[in-house]
Order: C-alpha cells, then sequence, then structure tokens
C-alpha cells in the first residue's frame, strides 16, 4: 500500500524524478520531513519544475499532495510554490497540510545564520532556511503548529516567542524581530493556507482502508540523518525509513516497497566527510557535466565517485527493497570510472560504514576502475539496450550490494528512465 522513496546519499540523487514516474498510479504523494532546505527537481517538456516543501507527486493532476506532520513549513516559501503552480496551469486543490506540521518563522531564519557564525570549526553549511532552529523548537515545544497558525492563540504565542528569541538575536548582535508587522504578515499567510490544512493522518488511514496507494517521498537524505548521518554535518530530521511512520503516522506494517536512490557518482552540499570527493579536475568535470549546482541554494555541488560502503549502509539501515541509479548517462561521459568498494582505516580494509567523523576522516576509498565511454543512452528504454560498459558497471553495483538497480535515469527529462 506504500511506496517510500529516499535519499541514499547526502541529498540530490533525483529523488524528484523517481517520486514524479511512480506517482503515475499513486493517490496521495506525502512528504514526511525537512522543509525548504529540500530541492527536488523535474524536467517536463523541457520545463523545469523546482520544488521545495510540495511534494513532486502533484505534477500528476490525479494525485493528493499532503505535507505530513514531519515536515516544517515557511508559509511564504508555500504560497510563492502554489501560486507558481496555479501560473502553470495546475489547479493545486489537492494539497493537503497536516495541522501538526511545525511552522518556520522569521526569527528562526535569523537563528540559523547566528549559529553558523558561531558554530567555528564546526560549521555545517546549512541551506540557512531555519530548519534547525524549527525542529528544536518543536523538541523543546515552544514550536508553533499549523493547528495554532490559524487559531485565534497565534498573536499571542508568536509574540512570547518573538520576545524570547529577540533576547538570544540581541545579545549576540543580530537583527532582532519587529512582532508588529510579523504577525501582520503572517496573518496573511494563515488566511491563505486556512483552507488546506486538516489532519492528514485520518486521511492516510482512510486511504489504507480504501486500498488507495501511498507514496512518501523523501528529502535530504540517509547520511544527513540526525541520527545516523555524519553528524554534527546533518540536518535536523530523520529523512531514513524511521521518519516516514513519525512524520506521517503511518504504522510500519504498511510499508512495502523502499526505494533508495543514488547517481551513478555521488554528490554533497556543505560540510562535513566525504570520502569519495574528487577534489581536482575530474571532480570539476562531473559538477559540469551533471550541473550540479544547488537547487535550492545555487551552491557548487562536491562531487566524487559512487561509494558502495556508504550504500551498503542506506540499504541496511533502510532496508532498501531496490535502488534507483540516476546520471548514468552523465558518468557515461568520462573514459573511465571508478567506483569506491571499500575503505582502508588504518591500514585496515573496512566495508562497513562509520559516522565517527575522525575515523571518517582517515578513511580512503579502495576503487575498482570501469570504461567508461557509453555514447548518448537517453533514448534507451531497457536495459538490453544499455552499452556493454553501462551493463558492466551496473551488474557489479548490483553484486556488491546485493540489491537491484530497478530504475536507471540516462538524462534529467521525465521520459528518460529505464524501468526493469
Ligand atoms: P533531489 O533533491 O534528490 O530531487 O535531486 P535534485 O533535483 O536536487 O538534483 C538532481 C538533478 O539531477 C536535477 O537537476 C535533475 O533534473 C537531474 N537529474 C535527475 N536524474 C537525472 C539523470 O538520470 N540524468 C541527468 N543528466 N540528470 C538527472
Ligand atoms: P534534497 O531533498 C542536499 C544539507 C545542507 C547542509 C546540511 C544541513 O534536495 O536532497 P539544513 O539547512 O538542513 O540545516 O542543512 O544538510 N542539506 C541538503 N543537501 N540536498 C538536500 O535536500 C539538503 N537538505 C539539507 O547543505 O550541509
Ligand atoms: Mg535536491
Amino acid at each position: 500500500m506504500v511506496d517510500v522513496v529516499l535519499g541514499a546519499f547526502y541529498g540530490d540523487e533525483g529523488k524528484g524524478k523517481i517520486i514524479d514516474y511512480l506517482s503515475k498510479d499513486a493517490k496521495y504523494a506525502v512528504r514526511f520531513s525537512g522543509g525548504n532546505n529540500a530541492g527536488h527537481t523535474i524536467e517536463v517538456d523541457g520545463k523545469k519544475f523546482a520544488f521545495h516543501l510540495i511534494p513532486s507527486g502533484v505534477l500528476n493532476k490525479e494525485t493528493k499532495a499532503i505535507l505530513g506532520n514531519g515536515v516544517v513549513i515557511d508559509p511564504k516559501v508555500l504560497i510563492d510554490e502554489i501560486s507558481n503552480l496555479k501560473k502553470n496551469g495546475y489547479k493545486v486543490d489537492n494539497l493537503y497540510i497536516s495541522d501538526k506540521a511545525h511552522l518556520i518563522l522569521p526569527y528562526h531564519i535569523e537563528l540559523d545564520g547566528m549559529l553558523e557564525d558561531i558554530r567555528k570549526e564546526r560549521k555545517i553549511g546549512t541551506t540557512k532556511r531555519g530548519i534547525g532552529p524549527a525542529y528544536c523548537d518543536k523538541f523543546e515545544r515552544s514550536g508553533i503548529r499549523m493547528e495554532d497558525f490559524i487559531s485565534d492563540n497565534f498573536k499571542s504565542y508568536l509574540k512570547t516567542n518573538i520576545d524570547n528569541k529577540n533576547i538570544i538575536l540581541k545579545a549576540y548582535g543580530y537583527k532582532e524581530i519587529d512582532f508588529e508587522s510579523t504577525y501582520k504578515e503572517y496573518k496573511e499567510y494563515a488566511k491563505i493556507l486556512k483552507p488546506y490544512i486538516c489532519d492528514t493522518t485520518k486521511m492516510l488511514h482512510k486511504a489504507l482502508k480504501n486500498n488507495e496507494k501511498i507514496l512518501c517521498e523523501g528529502a535530504q537524505a540517509t547520511l544527513l540523518d540526525i541520527d545516523f548521518g555524519t553528524y554534527p554535518y546533518v540536518t535536523s530530521s530523520n529523512p531514513t525509513i524511521g521518519g516516514v511512520c513519525t512524520g506521517t503516522g503511518i504504522g510500519a506494517k504498511y510499508i512495502k516497497n523502499v526505494y533508495g536512490v543514488i547517481k551513478a557518482y555521488s554528490s554533497r552540499v556543505g560540510e562535513g566527510p566525504y570520502v569519495t570527493e574528487l577534489k581536482n579536475e575530474i571532480g570539476d568535470k562531473i559538477r559540469e557535466l551533471g550541473h550540479e549546482y544547488g537547487t535550492t541554494t545555487k551552491r557548487p555541488r562536491r562531487c566524487g565517485w559512487l561509494d558502495i560502503v556508504a550504500l551498503n549502509y542506506a540499504i541496511m539501515l533502510n532496508g532498501l527493497t531496490g535502488i534507483c541509479m540516476n546520471h548514468l548517462d552523465t558518468i557515461g561521459k568520462l573514459d573511465k570510472i571508478k567506483l569506491c568498494v571499500a575503505y582502508e582505516i588504518d591500514g585496515k580494509r573496512e566495508e562497513y560504514f562509520t559516522t565517527n567523523e575522525h575515523l571518517l576522516s582517515k578513511a580512503k576509498p579502495i576503487y575498482e576502475e570501469f570504461d567508461g565511454n557509453f555514447g548518448d543512452i537517453s533514448n534507451c528504454k531497457t536495459y538490453d539496450e544499455l552499452p556493454i560498459n553501462a551493463k558492466k558497471y551496473i551488474d557489479r553495483i548490483e553484486e556488491l550490494t546485493n540489491t537491484k538497480i530497478k530504475f536507471i535515469g540516462t538524462g534529467a527529462g521525465r521520459e528518460n528512465i529505464i524501468i526493469r
């Protein structure tokens, strides 16, 4: 009944494109964690759509889009996204926002910047969208939920929070938030969003009873997980499989297929360890060939080879039932391709991924090499049509992970996909 799409590496693996394909027969597409730190791109007929909050499944007009309780929402960004979709001919009357989702407010964004400045050597390189501070408030229990946002209590809750946050912002010399203008602005946002806010958990359980298919759209990725990622260089939520249950209210017994998305190489934005990173002209070449610049922040992404040690960790943690591998076309433009099959740490071979910062910073990748030059594969519709070099690379990844690559991306367009 419930299928899940998760990032298996450090984000930007092309989850949006896979969701767009899978939503064809899904009644609901649900975001369960993160906020507008995400940027999911889909190219339809040469037109690019970038989703930050609304599930990418919304491009399928029959699919209802849900922002689950685990999501943090910047109302301004959401309203922009809704109007952008409307401009492109989408009605957006099939969007539902959980009454339990938390709000991102201007003080969260200001605090995100402030915290980055005072972190010194443990700077994270956040998207500065207020994500961390909004989740802090959620767990500290001063957060404002969507149900509060549209209630008469919003004014007093906002006042208390702004007064408290301004003490901190002032102490560190950062911009204080003006209550009156903020309230006026956000009251208007509340009016616009009110019709979309409801008990989405109840809706989803009704759907389950009716045997309707639900697709959960992961944002961020396994190695950015607050518990299982490369802490502290992570995001403030659980983009791994557990986040699906806590971020939607759906029990584990309903989950069937769990797809992990990777690229045929890898990338990372922001700080933190990255064993297979290529800080050389090959890394630069991959960045240019794959257009690896952030969808959300436009930052150049760090690029490197695919890492089987990290992938096997993602398979294990999430119980992945299949892999989706994008950008086979991009990696096929290189003469030679490397695949990291193990690490060497303190002279010893290691195949189990560690999130221990000190060990990971010492890890040296052990590579196998493959021939590239796949030629133009954008029109290949089956695995059999792929050139032999591409098949050898795919087969070896499947062998090393003991997991089937069920979807292969052969270009950025919606149609550039091989289904197996
Ligand atoms: P997400 O955050 O995981 O949804 O990924 P992003 O949208 O941030 O980044 C993925 C980028 O790769 C986008 O620009 C996609 O249009 C693009 N993309 C996805 N799949 C493929 C593929 O198979 N080949 C190529 N060339 N581009 C792809
Ligand atoms: P999608 O869904 C790539 C990274 C940031 C930073 C760290 C913490 O498009 O794959 P945050 O703003 O969340 O506190 O930043 O996490 N990050 C992402 N990197 N793709 C994303 O989302 C990301 N969301 C957050 O760059 O290193
Ligand atoms: Mg992205």
